[in-house]
């Protein structure tokens, strides 16, 4: 059974200027199983807040359906599965932070000794032993940070929802947060965040869902991020002629140059055999070749921008096919 499920959410809010209304979400689904890490990512006012607050109930959606392990996100006992960090967190500033998740505990059910053990380790766990009796109010955004991570995970939820979780990270303090979502999910707690950071991203991620205006426009699998790299080789050369650059165009699918090297992207395997003799045919030394895999990011960009141009391009680009060898 999917741990969170999200099916055909739609969301409208007033818009003050016209008085009108505007749909914010249109017809989004999602989906986690156990144990996955699911990114979200979208450029800024695509709607990922917007979605992390409906999942959690903290609004409601005008049509669309929330389920968390089968169950309506409007019961309580359904609530207490579910570990939050806001996007903007604002915690009691005059609490220490011991107080502070003490009271998160209690508001989730825990008490006694259980809570404190918990407490210590998830303090310790988030790189802020040093800082348990200081008030919340004297601590820096990175700080506030980690303790909204400590208190989301407090009372040891099956099901995190992360809004930008990186945010306001050293990178310490981002490996810290990466290492502990990905010991929780070799617990088996499945944990759904969104994040401009797209390396953490794809460090970290099964899969990622790319919302745009409102939409899913891409669902990327780390297997289908594979698959889309196959067979492009990037080739490196130094001391290629620049003014022969012409020739080889038609066969990558781009020719960079930098100093006196020269960077192939070639994706018909067919090719690069070819391209290689050609290279050293004209005084060229091959410095490297190698396979490429996209990163998120290109994909994110590939995928944002076909929306903007208003066509869905993929983002495998053919190059066309040619006769002549090199
Ligand atoms: N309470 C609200 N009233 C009116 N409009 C809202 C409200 N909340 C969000 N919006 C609008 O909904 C859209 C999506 O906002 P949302 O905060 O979900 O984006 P986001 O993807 O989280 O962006 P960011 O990456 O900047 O955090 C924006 O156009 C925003 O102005
Ligand atoms: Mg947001």
């Amino acid at each position: 059974m999917d741990i969170l499920n999200v099916e055909n959410i739609r969301k409208s809010f007033r818009n003050n200027i016209s008085f009108g209304k505007e749909e914010v979400l249109r017809d989004l689904s999602l989906f986690a199983g156990e144990g996955e890490i699911l990114g979200f990512l979208g450029p800024n006012g695509a709607g990922k807040t917007t979605t992390i607050k409906i999942i959690v109930g903290l609004i409601r959606p005008d049509s669309g359906k929330v389920r968390i392990l089968g169950n309506s996100v409007s019961d309580r006992r359904t609530r207490r599965l579910i570990g939050f960090l806001p996007e903007n967190p604002f915690f009691y500033p005059h609490l220490t932070l011991e107080e502070f998740l003490i009271f998160c505990g209690k508001m989730s059910g825990m008490k006694g000794k259980m809570l404190k053990v918990r407490m210590e380790s998830m303090i310790d766990k988030v790189g802020l032993a040093r800082h348990k009796k200081k008030r919340l109010s004297t601590f820096s955004k990175g700080m506030i940070q980690r303790a909204g991570l400590a208190q989301a995970v407090i009372h040891d939820p099956d099901l995190l929802i992360l809004d930008e979780p990186f945010s306001g990270l050293d990178p310490l303090g981002r490996k810290m947060v990466r290492d502990f979502l990905l010991e929780l999910k070799d617990r088996g707690k499945t944990i759904f965040f969104s994040s401009h950071i797209l390396s953490d991203m794809e460090a970290l991620c099964d899969r990622a869902s790319i919302i745009r205006e409102g939409v899913i426009v891409k669902n990327v699998g780390l297997d289908e991020l594979f698959i889309m790299g196959e067979g492009k080789v990037e080739i490196t050369a130094r001391g290629y002629p620049e003014c022969m650059a012409g020739e080889i165009n038609q066969y990558a699918d781009s020719v960079q140059r930098s100093g006196d090297e020269t960077f192939i992207v070639v994706n018909r395997q067919e090719y690069v055999r070819s391209l290689i003799q050609h290279l050293l045919n004209n005084g060229a030394e091959i410095l490297r070749v190698a396979g490429v895999q996209p990163s998120l990011e290109e994909i994110f960009v590939s995928e944002v921008a076909a929306v903007e141009n208003g066509n869905q391009k993929t983002t495998t680009g053919e190059i066309p096919r040619v006769e002549t060898s090199v």
